[in-house]
Protein backbone atom coordinates (compact mmCIF):
# COMPACT_ATOMS: atom_id res chain seq x y z
CA UNK A 1 0.00 0.00 0.00
CA UNK A 2 1.10 3.79 -0.81
CA UNK A 3 2.85 5.58 1.99
CA UNK A 4 0.84 8.98 2.49
CA UNK A 5 3.14 11.77 0.74
CA UNK A 6 5.02 13.82 2.38
CA UNK A 7 2.63 16.99 1.62
CA UNK A 8 -1.20 16.59 1.13
CA UNK A 9 -3.41 18.14 -0.48
CA UNK A 10 -6.94 20.05 0.11
CA UNK A 11 -9.31 22.52 -0.99
CA UNK A 12 -8.67 25.55 0.57
CA UNK A 13 -9.74 29.22 1.73
CA UNK A 14 -7.56 31.95 1.74
CA UNK A 15 -9.32 35.24 2.56
CA UNK A 16 -12.89 35.06 4.61
CA UNK A 17 -14.05 37.81 2.30
CA UNK A 18 -14.06 35.18 -0.66
CA UNK A 19 -15.05 32.47 1.72
CA UNK A 20 -16.47 30.38 -0.90
CA UNK A 21 -13.92 30.36 -3.52
CA UNK A 22 -11.58 27.21 -2.58
CA UNK A 23 -8.43 26.67 -4.38
CA UNK A 24 -6.34 23.13 -4.60
CA UNK A 25 -3.32 23.65 -2.66
CA UNK A 26 -0.37 21.45 -1.25
CA UNK A 27 -0.04 21.56 2.92
CA UNK A 28 2.52 20.31 5.34
CA UNK A 29 1.04 18.21 7.87
CA UNK A 30 1.86 17.64 11.44
CA UNK A 31 5.32 15.75 12.35
CA UNK A 32 4.69 12.04 12.40
CA UNK A 33 4.48 10.84 15.59
CA UNK A 34 3.73 6.77 17.66
CA UNK A 35 0.23 7.16 17.86
CA UNK A 36 -0.38 8.81 14.55
CA UNK A 37 -2.51 7.61 11.90
CA UNK A 38 -1.97 8.43 8.55
CA UNK A 39 -5.15 7.78 6.55
CA UNK A 40 -6.25 8.59 2.66
CA UNK A 41 -9.38 10.15 2.88
CA UNK A 42 -12.52 9.01 1.10
CA UNK A 43 -15.00 11.64 1.82
CA UNK A 44 -16.10 14.41 4.37
CA UNK A 45 -19.41 15.71 5.21
CA UNK A 46 -20.41 19.25 5.60
CA UNK A 47 -20.61 21.01 8.84
CA UNK A 48 -22.22 24.24 9.58
CA UNK A 49 -19.07 24.53 11.67
CA UNK A 50 -17.38 24.81 8.50
CA UNK A 51 -19.04 27.48 7.25
CA UNK A 52 -18.67 29.49 10.51
CA UNK A 53 -15.09 29.55 10.14
CA UNK A 54 -14.50 30.10 6.30
CA UNK A 55 -17.22 33.20 6.60
CA UNK A 56 -15.26 34.99 9.29
CA UNK A 57 -18.57 34.38 11.43
CA UNK A 58 -16.12 33.10 14.73
CA UNK A 59 -13.30 35.94 14.05
CA UNK A 60 -10.75 35.72 11.74
CA UNK A 61 -9.09 32.81 10.02
CA UNK A 62 -7.10 31.25 12.33
CA UNK A 63 -4.27 30.57 9.85
CA UNK A 64 -4.40 30.97 5.93
CA UNK A 65 -5.20 29.01 3.68
CA UNK A 66 -7.14 26.88 5.67
CA UNK A 67 -8.73 23.44 4.76
CA UNK A 68 -11.95 22.71 6.69
CA UNK A 69 -13.67 19.83 6.81
CA UNK A 70 -14.29 17.37 9.98
CA UNK A 71 -16.27 14.27 9.30
CA UNK A 72 -13.88 12.04 7.70
CA UNK A 73 -13.73 8.64 6.87
CA UNK A 74 -11.14 7.05 4.81
CA UNK A 75 -8.69 4.13 4.37
CA UNK A 76 -5.34 3.50 7.29
CA UNK A 77 -2.37 3.73 5.41
CA UNK A 78 0.27 3.94 8.25
CA UNK A 79 0.04 3.40 11.60
CA UNK A 80 2.89 4.81 14.24
CA UNK A 81 4.99 2.18 16.69
CA UNK A 82 2.19 2.60 19.78
CA UNK A 83 -1.10 2.72 17.71
CA UNK A 84 -3.84 -0.20 18.85
CA UNK A 85 -6.83 0.90 18.02
CA UNK A 86 -6.44 -0.14 13.90
CA UNK A 87 -4.12 -1.20 11.37
CA UNK A 88 -3.34 -0.38 7.79
CA UNK A 89 -6.51 -1.17 5.47
CA UNK A 90 -9.02 -0.62 8.68
CA UNK A 91 -12.05 1.98 7.04
CA UNK A 92 -11.84 4.62 9.96
CA UNK A 93 -13.29 8.17 10.83
CA UNK A 94 -12.33 11.22 12.42
CA UNK A 95 -14.60 14.02 13.92
CA UNK A 96 -13.63 17.53 15.22
CA UNK A 97 -10.77 17.11 17.40
CA UNK A 98 -7.47 14.80 16.55
CA UNK A 99 -5.77 15.68 19.93
CA UNK A 100 -5.70 15.91 23.58
CA UNK A 101 -3.40 16.25 26.54
CA UNK A 102 -4.35 12.49 27.99
CA UNK A 103 -3.49 14.07 31.34
CA UNK A 104 -5.37 16.72 32.64
CA UNK A 105 -8.23 16.20 34.86
CA UNK A 106 -11.01 16.00 32.05
CA UNK A 107 -8.94 14.00 29.92
CA UNK A 108 -8.66 11.23 32.69
CA UNK A 109 -12.41 11.96 33.27
CA UNK A 110 -12.85 11.14 29.55
CA UNK A 111 -14.30 14.48 29.13
CA UNK A 112 -10.99 14.92 26.49
CA UNK A 113 -13.59 17.04 24.74
CA UNK A 114 -13.15 19.56 26.86
CA UNK A 115 -9.42 19.62 27.55
CA UNK A 116 -7.84 22.90 27.12
CA UNK A 117 -4.83 21.72 25.36
CA UNK A 118 -7.46 20.13 22.50
CA UNK A 119 -6.58 20.35 18.75
CA UNK A 120 -9.13 21.22 16.29
CA UNK A 121 -9.07 19.20 13.48
CA UNK A 122 -8.52 22.36 11.21
CA UNK A 123 -7.16 25.52 12.38
CA UNK A 124 -5.05 24.94 15.68
CA UNK A 125 -1.76 25.22 16.40
CA UNK A 126 0.90 22.01 17.00
CA UNK A 127 2.96 21.45 20.07
CA UNK A 128 5.96 19.24 19.61
CA UNK A 129 5.89 15.79 21.63
CA UNK A 130 1.93 14.92 20.57
CA UNK A 131 1.19 18.37 21.94
CA UNK A 132 2.71 17.67 26.05
CA UNK A 133 5.56 20.28 25.22
CA UNK A 134 5.20 24.41 25.56
CA UNK A 135 7.23 24.29 22.15
CA UNK A 136 5.24 24.89 18.72
CA UNK A 137 5.95 22.20 16.08
CA UNK A 138 7.53 23.92 12.96
CA UNK A 139 7.23 22.98 9.32
CA UNK A 140 10.90 23.55 7.22
CA UNK A 141 10.39 27.15 6.74
CA UNK A 142 10.11 27.90 10.57
CA UNK A 143 6.26 28.43 10.74
CA UNK A 144 4.37 26.52 13.44
CA UNK A 145 2.38 23.95 12.02
CA UNK A 146 -1.26 24.28 12.37
CA UNK A 147 -4.10 21.37 12.03
CA UNK A 148 -5.98 21.31 8.16
CA UNK A 149 -9.15 19.57 7.85
CA UNK A 150 -10.47 16.82 5.37
CA UNK A 151 -11.44 18.69 2.43
CA UNK A 152 -8.17 17.05 1.66
CA UNK A 153 -6.58 14.19 0.63
CA UNK A 154 -4.96 12.55 3.40
CA UNK A 155 -5.09 12.95 6.93
CA UNK A 156 -2.53 12.29 9.81
CA UNK A 157 -4.36 12.30 13.94
CA UNK A 158 -3.43 10.88 16.81
CA UNK A 159 -5.56 7.26 17.60
CA UNK A 160 -7.47 8.22 20.32
CA UNK A 161 -9.11 10.19 17.80
CA UNK A 162 -9.55 7.54 15.10
CA UNK A 163 -12.69 5.65 15.07
CA UNK A 164 -13.58 2.26 13.16
CA UNK A 165 -16.55 1.89 11.38
CA UNK A 166 -18.85 -0.73 11.34
CA UNK A 167 -19.32 -2.49 8.06
CA UNK A 168 -22.64 -2.20 7.56
CA UNK A 169 -22.85 1.82 7.91
CA UNK A 170 -22.12 3.12 4.09
CA UNK A 171 -18.80 5.90 3.94
CA UNK A 172 -20.97 8.87 3.19
CA UNK A 173 -23.44 8.56 5.85
CA UNK A 174 -20.70 7.50 8.91
CA UNK A 175 -18.81 11.12 7.70
CA UNK A 176 -21.08 13.07 9.21
CA UNK A 177 -21.76 11.20 11.87
CA UNK A 178 -18.52 12.11 13.23
CA UNK A 179 -19.51 15.72 14.34
CA UNK A 180 -23.07 16.38 14.00
CA UNK A 181 -24.25 12.98 14.94
CA UNK A 182 -21.69 12.42 17.78
CA UNK A 183 -22.47 16.20 18.96
CA UNK A 184 -25.80 15.50 19.25
CA UNK A 185 -25.47 11.57 21.23
CA UNK A 186 -23.16 13.09 23.82
CA UNK A 187 -25.84 15.81 25.55
CA UNK A 188 -28.93 13.53 24.92
CA UNK A 189 -27.09 10.46 26.42
CA UNK A 190 -25.61 12.62 29.01
CA UNK A 191 -29.14 13.92 29.61
CA UNK A 192 -30.47 10.48 30.44
CA UNK A 193 -32.52 10.19 27.29
CA UNK A 194 -34.72 7.28 27.00
CA UNK A 195 -37.97 5.60 27.40
CA UNK A 196 -40.29 8.15 29.77
CA UNK A 197 -38.38 11.27 28.74
CA UNK A 198 -39.89 13.84 26.77
CA UNK A 199 -37.24 15.35 24.43
CA UNK A 200 -37.37 18.22 21.74
CA UNK A 201 -34.55 18.73 19.37
CA UNK A 202 -34.87 22.56 17.76
CA UNK A 203 -33.41 23.12 13.96
CA UNK A 204 -34.04 20.55 12.53
CA UNK A 205 -30.44 20.49 10.40
CA UNK A 206 -27.48 18.19 9.95
CA UNK A 207 -26.88 17.96 13.75
CA UNK A 208 -30.92 18.14 14.26
CA UNK A 209 -32.12 15.40 12.05
CA UNK A 210 -28.96 12.79 13.81
CA UNK A 211 -30.78 14.15 17.05
CA UNK A 212 -33.85 12.77 15.84
CA UNK A 213 -32.61 9.84 15.08
CA UNK A 214 -30.54 8.93 17.85
CA UNK A 215 -33.66 10.43 20.53
CA UNK A 216 -36.13 8.18 19.08
CA UNK A 217 -33.60 5.13 18.71
CA UNK A 218 -32.91 5.67 22.80
CA UNK A 219 -36.63 5.68 23.35
CA UNK A 220 -37.86 9.12 24.26
CA UNK A 221 -40.96 10.44 23.22
CA UNK A 222 -39.81 13.17 20.62
CA UNK A 223 -40.39 16.56 19.24
CA UNK A 224 -39.47 17.89 16.55
CA UNK A 225 -39.61 22.34 16.55
CA UNK A 226 -38.78 23.82 13.42
CA UNK A 227 -39.21 27.24 12.16
CA UNK A 228 -40.64 26.57 9.02
CA UNK A 229 -43.51 23.47 8.08
CA UNK A 230 -41.37 22.43 5.40
CA UNK A 231 -39.58 19.49 7.14
CA UNK A 232 -42.86 17.77 8.50
CA UNK A 233 -42.94 15.18 6.51
CA UNK A 234 -39.15 13.98 7.05
CA UNK A 235 -38.64 14.85 10.69
CA UNK A 236 -41.62 12.54 11.03
CA UNK A 237 -39.47 9.82 8.75
CA UNK A 238 -36.55 10.57 11.07
CA UNK A 239 -38.06 9.74 14.30
CA UNK A 240 -39.79 12.48 15.56
CA UNK A 241 -43.47 11.43 17.34
CA UNK A 242 -44.75 15.13 17.04
CA UNK A 243 -43.91 18.33 14.45
CA UNK A 244 -43.80 21.92 15.74
CA UNK A 245 -43.58 24.78 13.51
CA UNK A 246 -42.21 27.86 15.88
CA UNK A 247 -43.29 30.33 13.41
CA UNK A 248 -46.88 29.53 14.31
CA UNK A 249 -48.24 32.02 16.72
CA UNK A 250 -48.77 30.41 20.53
CA UNK A 251 -47.17 27.68 19.53
CA UNK A 252 -45.83 27.16 22.81
CA UNK A 253 -48.99 27.14 24.85
CA UNK A 254 -50.46 23.93 24.61
CA UNK A 255 -46.88 22.74 25.31
CA UNK A 256 -46.30 24.25 28.87
CA UNK A 257 -43.94 22.18 31.30
CA UNK A 258 -43.46 19.57 28.62
CA UNK A 259 -39.75 19.03 27.78
CA UNK A 260 -37.35 17.61 30.25
CA UNK A 261 -34.63 18.08 27.70
CA UNK A 262 -34.96 20.42 24.69
CA UNK A 263 -31.89 20.28 22.36
CA UNK A 264 -31.22 23.34 20.35
CA UNK A 265 -29.28 22.44 17.45
CA UNK A 266 -30.37 25.85 15.27
CA UNK A 267 -28.03 28.72 14.25
CA UNK A 268 -30.15 31.44 15.20
CA UNK A 269 -30.64 31.22 18.88
CA UNK A 270 -29.98 35.36 19.05
CA UNK A 271 -32.83 35.53 17.05
CA UNK A 272 -35.19 33.62 19.08
CA UNK A 273 -37.29 34.31 22.27
CA UNK A 274 -35.71 32.09 24.57
CA UNK A 275 -38.39 32.90 27.49
CA UNK A 276 -41.03 31.16 25.02
CA UNK A 277 -38.59 28.33 24.60
CA UNK A 278 -38.06 28.22 28.52
CA UNK A 279 -41.85 27.94 29.17
CA UNK A 280 -42.17 24.59 27.31
CA UNK A 281 -39.80 22.89 30.05
CA UNK A 282 -40.85 20.97 32.85
CA UNK A 283 -39.58 21.82 36.18
CA UNK A 284 -35.84 21.58 36.37
CA UNK A 285 -35.31 20.35 32.76
CA UNK A 286 -33.08 21.90 30.45
CA UNK A 287 -32.95 23.90 27.37
CA UNK A 288 -29.23 22.56 25.85
CA UNK A 289 -27.12 24.47 22.95
CA UNK A 290 -25.05 22.73 20.55
CA UNK A 291 -25.75 25.41 18.30
CA UNK A 292 -23.07 28.02 18.00
CA UNK A 293 -24.28 31.09 16.09
CA UNK A 294 -22.23 33.88 15.27
CA UNK A 295 -23.57 36.50 17.22
CA UNK A 296 -24.38 36.64 21.05
CA UNK A 297 -27.50 35.08 22.86
CA UNK A 298 -30.77 37.17 23.60
CA UNK A 299 -30.51 39.32 26.58
CA UNK A 300 -32.07 37.50 29.95
CA UNK A 301 -33.44 37.97 33.02
CA UNK A 302 -32.78 35.96 35.89
CA UNK A 303 -36.63 35.80 36.12
CA UNK A 304 -37.05 33.84 33.10
CA UNK A 305 -35.59 30.85 34.68
CA UNK A 306 -38.09 31.65 38.29
CA UNK A 307 -41.34 29.28 36.48
CA UNK A 308 -39.80 26.67 36.22
CA UNK A 309 -36.47 26.56 37.80
CA UNK A 310 -34.86 25.33 33.94
CA UNK A 311 -31.36 25.30 33.08
CA UNK A 312 -29.49 26.87 30.41
CA UNK A 313 -26.33 24.28 29.20
CA UNK A 314 -24.29 23.79 26.40
CA UNK A 315 -21.52 21.28 25.39
CA UNK A 316 -19.04 20.74 22.72
CA UNK A 317 -18.44 17.41 20.97
CA UNK A 318 -18.22 13.89 22.36
CA UNK A 319 -15.80 11.97 23.63
CA UNK A 320 -14.32 8.61 22.53
CA UNK A 321 -17.01 6.43 23.78
CA UNK A 322 -19.78 8.23 23.21
CA UNK A 323 -18.43 7.62 19.59
CA UNK A 324 -17.99 4.09 19.92
CA UNK A 325 -21.81 3.66 21.53
CA UNK A 326 -23.30 6.02 18.57
CA UNK A 327 -21.70 3.75 15.60
CA UNK A 328 -22.81 0.84 17.44
CA UNK A 329 -26.19 2.21 18.45
CA UNK A 330 -26.11 3.16 14.50
CA UNK A 331 -24.90 -0.37 12.93
CA UNK A 332 -27.18 -2.61 15.44
CA UNK A 333 -30.64 -0.16 14.82
CA UNK A 334 -29.42 0.09 11.09
CA UNK A 335 -30.03 3.70 11.53
CA UNK A 336 -30.05 6.18 8.49
CA UNK A 337 -29.26 9.94 8.23
CA UNK A 338 -30.68 11.83 5.01
CA UNK A 339 -27.76 12.59 3.23
CA UNK A 340 -26.65 14.60 -0.18
CA UNK A 341 -23.10 13.92 -1.76
CA UNK A 342 -21.44 16.14 -3.91
CA UNK A 343 -18.09 15.28 -6.13
CA UNK A 344 -15.48 17.22 -4.13
CA UNK A 345 -13.85 20.06 -6.52
CA UNK A 346 -13.04 23.79 -6.48
CA UNK A 347 -16.85 24.17 -7.65
CA UNK A 348 -18.04 21.44 -5.56
CA UNK A 349 -17.01 22.74 -2.48
CA UNK A 350 -18.35 26.31 -3.17
CA UNK A 351 -21.51 24.80 -3.93
CA UNK A 352 -21.46 22.48 -0.73
CA UNK A 353 -20.74 25.79 1.91
CA UNK A 354 -23.02 28.18 0.22
CA UNK A 355 -25.76 25.76 0.19
CA UNK A 356 -25.44 25.50 4.42
CA UNK A 357 -25.05 28.75 4.73
CA UNK A 358 -28.42 29.27 2.82
CA UNK A 359 -30.32 26.78 5.04
CA UNK A 360 -30.73 24.22 1.42
CA UNK A 361 -29.66 20.81 2.55
CA UNK A 362 -31.58 17.86 3.56
CA UNK A 363 -29.93 17.09 5.67
CA UNK A 364 -26.64 16.75 5.44
CA UNK A 365 -24.04 17.45 2.63
CA UNK A 366 -20.94 14.81 2.21
CA UNK A 367 -18.25 15.51 -0.18
CA UNK A 368 -17.46 12.13 -2.10
CA UNK A 369 -14.99 11.42 -5.44
CA UNK A 370 -11.43 11.99 -3.57
CA UNK A 371 -9.62 9.39 -5.34
CA UNK A 372 -10.45 11.02 -8.56
CA UNK A 373 -10.17 14.55 -7.00
CA UNK A 374 -6.51 14.19 -5.37
CA UNK A 375 -5.21 10.99 -7.85
CA UNK A 376 -5.11 9.15 -4.70
CA UNK A 377 -6.73 5.17 -4.41
CA UNK A 378 -4.29 3.08 -2.89
CA UNK A 379 -4.78 -0.86 -3.24
N1 LIG B 1 -21.35 22.37 20.02
C1 LIG B 1 -20.61 21.71 19.13
O1 LIG B 1 -19.71 20.96 19.49
C2 LIG B 1 -20.93 21.84 17.68
C3 LIG B 1 -20.48 20.87 16.77
C4 LIG B 1 -20.87 20.98 15.44
C5 LIG B 1 -21.66 22.04 15.01
N2 LIG B 1 -22.04 22.98 15.93
C6 LIG B 1 -22.92 24.11 15.55
O2 LIG B 1 -24.25 23.63 15.48
C7 LIG B 1 -25.00 24.48 14.61
C8 LIG B 1 -25.76 23.64 13.62
O3 LIG B 1 -24.87 23.04 12.71
P1 LIG B 1 -25.43 22.22 11.46
O4 LIG B 1 -24.23 21.71 10.75
O5 LIG B 1 -26.47 21.29 11.90
O6 LIG B 1 -26.08 23.41 10.62
P2 LIG B 1 -27.32 23.39 9.62
O7 LIG B 1 -27.41 22.07 8.93
O8 LIG B 1 -27.19 24.63 8.83
O9 LIG B 1 -28.61 23.49 10.58
C9 LIG B 1 -28.95 24.65 11.27
C10 LIG B 1 -30.47 24.69 11.47
O10 LIG B 1 -30.77 25.91 12.15
C11 LIG B 1 -32.08 26.26 11.84
N3 LIG B 1 -32.11 27.65 11.33
C12 LIG B 1 -31.47 28.17 10.29
N4 LIG B 1 -31.81 29.45 10.09
C13 LIG B 1 -32.71 29.73 11.04
C14 LIG B 1 -33.46 30.89 11.34
N5 LIG B 1 -33.34 32.01 10.63
N6 LIG B 1 -34.27 30.83 12.40
C15 LIG B 1 -34.39 29.70 13.10
N7 LIG B 1 -33.72 28.57 12.84
C16 LIG B 1 -32.88 28.59 11.82
C17 LIG B 1 -32.59 25.38 10.71
O11 LIG B 1 -33.47 24.40 11.23
P3 LIG B 1 -35.06 24.51 10.98
O12 LIG B 1 -35.25 24.78 9.53
O13 LIG B 1 -35.59 23.16 11.38
O14 LIG B 1 -35.58 25.61 11.86
C18 LIG B 1 -31.29 24.77 10.22
O15 LIG B 1 -31.50 23.53 9.60
C19 LIG B 1 -23.99 25.43 14.00
O16 LIG B 1 -24.00 26.62 14.76
C20 LIG B 1 -22.67 24.71 14.21
O17 LIG B 1 -21.57 25.57 14.21
C21 LIG B 1 -21.69 22.89 17.24
ZN1 LIG C 1 -18.85 20.06 12.99
ZN1 LIG D 1 -6.34 17.13 28.70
Amino acid sequence: MAAAPEQFEGFMINDSKKWSDFSKEKFTPKIFEDHDVDIENECCGVCGSDVHTITGGWGKLPTAPICVGHEIIGKVLRVGSKVTVCKPGDRVGVGAQVQSCMKCKNCKEHNENYCPHMVDTYGAPYNLDEGHSDKPMKDKSGNQIFSQGGYSSHSRVHEYFVFPIPENIPSIEAGPMMCAGLTVYSPLVRAGTGPGKRVAILGIGGLGHFALIWARALGAEVWALSHSPNKKEEALKLGAHHFVDTNEKDWAKPLAFNFDFILNAADMTNEFDLPTYFSTIACNGEFHNVGLPDKPLPELMAQNFASNGCKLTGSHLGNREEALAMLKLASEKNLHPMIETIDISEAGCKKAVEKVKVNDVRYRVTLTGFNKAFGTGSK
